[in-house]
């Protein structure tokens, strides 16, 4: 039998230091540490992210490796997050994961973060189903939004995205308005549970079939709500579940009508999703109706690899590990960089 191939994924691209081994396609562990710090400035600090991740590295490499039952003897090789992502944080990963892989004498991977997102629904889990290629993936975070065709692990085409913000950015800028913390994103998606989607309406935007366009969106929540509290200022406490469930239906409706128009023009019916807002319980939903509605086959991660997590990473280093992908110590992180580089 092949000996295993054990790969420490390190992810430090935004504000969540995290560790991950992985052993072939199986991963061991995955160990997070979320930044409450940002939470009260209502948005990542880039400078008290890029100081959290020097505290946290070393003790979540080690939980990491702990948590697996291997020793670091045992690595094959460590993957890194190159980038994209606050060049302060990437720093703290990239030149982490140099040291140690020259320390052991073993390769070192760059993974473009972008890719992992997509990527994660590579990792082996009885709970879950790898999409064969070409896939589409709705790729939604706190940073992007688009809608790729994935041919192959490492070949990938941008069919659309956004021209302005986010959709994550929409969801924490719309919390904001309603004096959410930050992140807001998953406070809309709790408290949308218990709210009526059709009780106010916004309005989407017009932009190409595969574009989309966020910011209209969310000045036009800005007036609406502004307009209400004038006449009452108890406004967003009396409706906040209908105002959270409706302003979620209105993007997750954008959301699914590009998803439609892609399909339309590829002919391809296998959709993944992928990023932060893919743990959104309603896009969730959503994506299994399509299986029975739309006959397509819907592949949805697991919550765990949704949000910044290093087992992407670990996954990513080690489909790059499979082809002798490896990196030159001499690599630098890269704050600005596409799903496709
Ligand atoms: O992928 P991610 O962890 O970081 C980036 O690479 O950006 O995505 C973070 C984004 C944030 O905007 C957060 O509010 C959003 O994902 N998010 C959610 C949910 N969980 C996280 N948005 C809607 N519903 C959720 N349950
Ligand atoms: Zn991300």
């Amino acid at each position: 039998m092949e000996k295993p191939v054990y790969i420490l994924g390190i992810e430090s691209s935004c504000d969540d230091t995290s560790a991950s081994v992985i052993c072939n396609a199986k991963i061991l562990s995955n160990v997070v540490a979320n930044q409450e710090i940002h939470s009260k400035y209502g948005g990542v600090v880039p400078e008290l992210a890029s100081r959290a991740h020097q505290q946290n590295i070393v003790p979540v490499v080690q939980q990491a490796i702990e948590q697996a039952g291997i020793s670091k003897k045992d690595l094959s090789a460590i993957a890194f997050t190159r980038g994209p992502g606050l060049m302060g944080s990437l720093l703290v990963g990239t030149s982490f994961a140099k040291s140690l892989a020259l320390g052991l004498q073993i390769p070192l991977i760059d993974v473009n973060h972008m890719q992992a997102h997509i990527l994660a629904h590579f990792i082996e889990d009885p709970e879950s189903k790898t999409p064969p290629f070409p896939f589409i993936c709705l790729t939604i975070s706190g940073g992007h939004t688009q809608i790729v065709k994935v041919k192959n692990h490492f070949e990938m085409e941008i069919l659309g995205e956004t021209i302005d913000d986010a959709v994550g950015e929409a969801f924490d800028k719309s919390a904001k308005i309603l004096g959410l913390p930050y992140p807001g994103g998953p406070l809309i998606d709790k408290y949308a549970k218990l709210g009526n989607p059709k009780a106010f309406k916004f309005t989407k935007p017009k932009v190409g079939d595969l574009d989309f366009s966020f910011s209209g969106l969310k000045t036009g929540i800005l007036y609406f709500i502004q307009k209400q509290v004038k006449t009452n200022p108890n406004f967003i406490e009396e409706n906040l579940n209908d105002i959270c469930a409706s302003i979620q239906y209105t993007i997750i409706e954008i959301l699914m009508e590009k998803l439609k128009n892609a399909v339309k023009k590829t002919g391809i019916k296998h959709i993944a999703i992928a990023g932060g807002v893919s743990a959104n319980s309603e896009i969730r939903n959503r994506l299994q109706l399509a299986q029975k509605h739309f006959g397509w086959t819907t592949y949805i991660p697991k919550f765990e690899y949704t949000t910044d997590n290093a087992a992407m990473i670990a996954i990513s280093g080690y489909l790059k590990f499979l082809n002798n992908n490896y990196s030159n110590v001499s690599i630098s992180a890269q704050a600005r960089l596409k799903v496709t580089e």
